[in-house]
């Protein structure tokens, strides 16, 4: 549901979000790939783990989550009695699309041994199928508690389940999803930066395909990017992630440069998350107006889904989402019909 903003002209959009915000007792909670005047306004940016962990710590009484819709969905099965205002539901996600919970539940189905270890990137219906979320900075030192003698399900996205697997040298069985944005990185383009730039590092996102994750210096949750560019003594980083996530680079080191990796044969806007995009100030002053669209799920869908959330906030720890989640090491495990059961012991 789009919702319509053209009568709305004229108006100081920014006062009225701020007046809204505090007639409702309402916090604003933004991801990285948010446009930069959704940014400048939020009162915490961030990305999946510690936006889902001030979903879970807030005492407003509404959420307005700029976010796609999984993430608004996460903010309301951790905080069930807020109420949570996504300002375009049409804001989805490709990995969420890749997995249907009724295929998904027949594939946990075909393998009873295996425990479900599922990106948070998914439905809340899939949520409620799974053992334990993780997120992109969370997924390492969750897998590492899991004995390394249990089977293991991940999904849905192949590219960052296949990179945890050859990084920390664990069989899983991966569900084929992609992220649309991140698998549309070009290798060439992104050779070629290299080449016109030898001393600039590139910080890739661990939802990259390998051939993009094995040309970077460090591979991280977007948080992680943000603090490797930062911190990071070049003063030319090279960023294989969404480029708003650039905003809050040039607002913290204005001095240094960042170069957004292009997608497709370098002129489209094809690295731009298109879900992400869907979300505006105007769609969001009507969302804290009307609280609507809201965030609806079933009590229990709510309830399962709950425990596996509450598990990755427990085992990811107050530390996750920190620094470089390391370089890969061990050969790569890119096409899920490569692993195949037979292999892990099935
Ligand atoms: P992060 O948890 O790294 O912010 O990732 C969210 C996401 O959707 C990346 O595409
Ligand atoms: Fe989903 Fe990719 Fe957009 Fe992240 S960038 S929300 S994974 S489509």
């Amino acid at each position: 549901m789009t919702v319509q903003t053209a009568s709305l002209k004229g108006l100081d959009l920014l006062a009225e979000i701020e007046r809204l915000k505090r007639e409702r007792n309402a916090v604003i909670l933004a991801h990285y790939y948010q446009k930069p005047e959704i940014q400048d306004l939020a009162d915490f940016v961030g990305d999946s783990l510690d936006l889902s962990r001030k979903a879970a710590a807030t005492d407003a009484n509404v959420i307005a989550f700029c976010g796609v819709r999984f993430m608004a969905e996460t903010a309301k099965i951790l905080s069930p009695d807020k109420t949570v205002v996504l300002p375009d539901m049409d804001a989805g996600c490709s990995l969420e699309d890749s997995c249907p919970p009724d295929q998904f539940a027949a594939f946990r189905a075909a393998h009873p041994d295996h425990i479900a270890l599922t990106y948070i990137n998914c439905s809340a219906a899939v949520k409620a199928l799974s053992d334990i979320i993780v997120t992109s900075s969370s997924a390492g030192i969750i897998l590492d508690q899991i004995p390394k003698d249990q089977k293991i399900i991940f999904g849905p996205d192949r590219h960052l389940g296949g990179y945890l697997a050859r990084k920390m040298g664990r069989e899983m069985l991966l569900w084929p999803g992609i992220c649309i944005v991140h698998q549309a990185f070009s290798e060439t383009e992104l050779l070629k930066l290299k080449a016109e730039h030898p001393d600039a590092p590139v910080a890739a996102h661990p939802e990259c395909p390998p051939h993009i994750i094995d040309h970077a210096d460090h591979i991280g949750s977007t948080k992680s990017i943000l603090d490797f560019a930062l911190s990071s003594p070049a003063q030319m980083i090279l960023v294989a992630t969404e480029p708003h996530i650039i905003h809050q680079m040039e607002k913290a080191a204005p001095n240094k440069i960042f170069i957004g990796v292009p997608g497709g044969d370098g002129n489209c806007n094809c690295n731009m998350c298109p879900y992400m995009a869907l979300n505006t100030l105007e769609k969001l002053y009507v969302a804290l107006r009307d609280l609507q669209p809201r965030i609806e799920l079933s009590a229990e869908v709510m309830e399962r889904a709950r425990v596996p959330l509450e598990r990755m906030l427990e085992m990811a720890g107050r530390t996750v989402g920190q620094g470089d989640v390391g370089k890969p090491v061990l050969p790569i495990i890119d096409h899920p019909e490569e692993i195949d059961p037979a292999i892990s012991g099935d």
